[in-house]
């Protein structure tokens, strides 16, 4: 059986200020028709195929965002396997630990497809492809990532160094978010891969690599699991319990920490038009441009200008003579940003953060 899981609780705070803590970006339609989040759902229900049956997806995300998850599934017409709501964000490793106890519950042992809420693929026919080899090799019990063939030295993702053997590829290294000259480096060889942020691997081999590796995560996690309500399709873990989990990534708890262990990492590379929306740069790459790379979101108008993105929510927005230039209007907060500095926006987050 694969049990897909969709990761659902994050921030996205560089999209600021269309993304924010109450509909943060993985709900927003920044590219095609629907959500990131809409998006992610559809791609993991079509997984299913001769041999590969699909359960419903297991989705973990935020308490407060456990309206706008279901009401935009249900416009997807996907039933939720269930809905684990986290009383707060200890990042993706508690997360994954969430689902993979609740797959466990029914005494089978899934295969896990883990993904996250806030990408785009263009391929969807190759991505099937890829996961589902993905899967193959993950029943056998190895640990598999998505490899992306890298474009520009990007300090926001996962590095993986991959070589062949026998059955297809080992990773021998993985460096979750190197600093600028370490991209650079990684880059130039050509000897590594972009983590696509997704994960296949039995429940009980995520519950056994945690335990190796960080066995306090594992722990308080299952201590908030034991306190846990449910409520129809919403499985809430301990508020107190949840709290007390140590905060951290599956890629710097475990996935950093496996070549070489116990637990090896495989590695299947996608080449599937696969993008991570993380900052505003990101949208604009994705996004139907006019002839001179400009991006115009709602009541927009670009004059004179070169590869701008305008993002208009509430009123007209016009801007002439920009070039490389961000502008994001919402109702209560504006944004103008040069567009390879986007990723900066964070820092505007943590500056109203601070001042509340
Ligand atoms: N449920 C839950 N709880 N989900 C979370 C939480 C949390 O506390 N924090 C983040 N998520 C969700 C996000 O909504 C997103 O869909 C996914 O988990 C990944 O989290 P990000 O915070 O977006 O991670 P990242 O983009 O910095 O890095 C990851 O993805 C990159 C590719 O996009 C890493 O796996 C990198 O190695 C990878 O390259
Ligand atoms: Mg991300």
């Amino acid at each position: 059986k694969v049990q897909p899981v969709i990761m659902a609780g994050g921030s996205g705070t560089r999209l600021w200020p269309l993304s924010r803590a109450g509909y943060p970006k993985q709900f927003l339609v920044l590219a095609g028709n629907e959500s990131l989040f809409q998006q992610a759902a559809r791609r993991l229900a079509e997984l299913a195929a001769p041999g590969i049956a699909a359960a419903a997806p297991l989705i973990v995300g935020n308490e407060e965002h456990r309206f706008l998850l279901l009401d935009q599934l249900r416009e997807t017409a996907i039933e939720p396997g269930a809905a684990l709501l986290e009383p707060c964000g200890r990042n993706t490793a508690p997360a994954v630990t969430l689902a993979a106890l609740a797959a466990l519950e029914d005494g089978t042992d899934p295969v896990l497809v883990v993904t996250p809420a806030d990408q785009t693929v263009t391929d969807p026919a190759a991505f099937k492809k890829a996961m589902q080899e993905a899967v193959r090799q993950a029943a056998d019990g190895a640990i598999v990532i998505l490899g992306i063939t890298p474009e520009r030295p990007e300090t926001g993702y996962g590095y993986i160094r991959a070589s062949a053997d026998a059955s297809g590829l080992a990773v021998a290294a993985f460096v979750e978010k190197p600093d600028l000259a370490t991209a650079e480096a990684y880059l130039a060889s050509g000897d590594y891969f972009w983590n696509a942020g997704m994960f296949v691997l039995r429940a009980s081999v995520w519950i056994a690599a945690l335990g190796q590796f960080r066995p306090d995560i594992l722990e308080t996690t299952r201590a908030a699991w034991a306190a846990r309500t449910t409520d129809a399709k919403f499985i809430r873990p301990g508020k107190k319990e949840f709290a007390a989990v140590p905060a951290e990534s599956i890629d710097y708890a475990v996935m950093e920490r496996c070549p070489g262990s116990p637990f090896p990492l495989r590695m299947v590379p996608l080449a599937a038009g696969w993008n991570d929306l993380g900052a505003w740069e990101a949208v604009w790459l994705v996004a139907d441009k006019d002839a001179d790379g400009n991006a115009a979101f709602g009541d927009a108008i670009i004059k004179a200008s070169k590869n701008t993105l305008v993002h208009a929510t509430s009123r007209l927005v016009s801007v002439v003579g920009l070039e490389d230039v961000v502008v994001v209007e919402t109702p209560d907060a504006v944004l103008v940003t040069d567009r390879a500095r986007s990723q900066e926006v964070k820092a505007i987050v943590n500056q109203l953060h601070a001042s509340q």
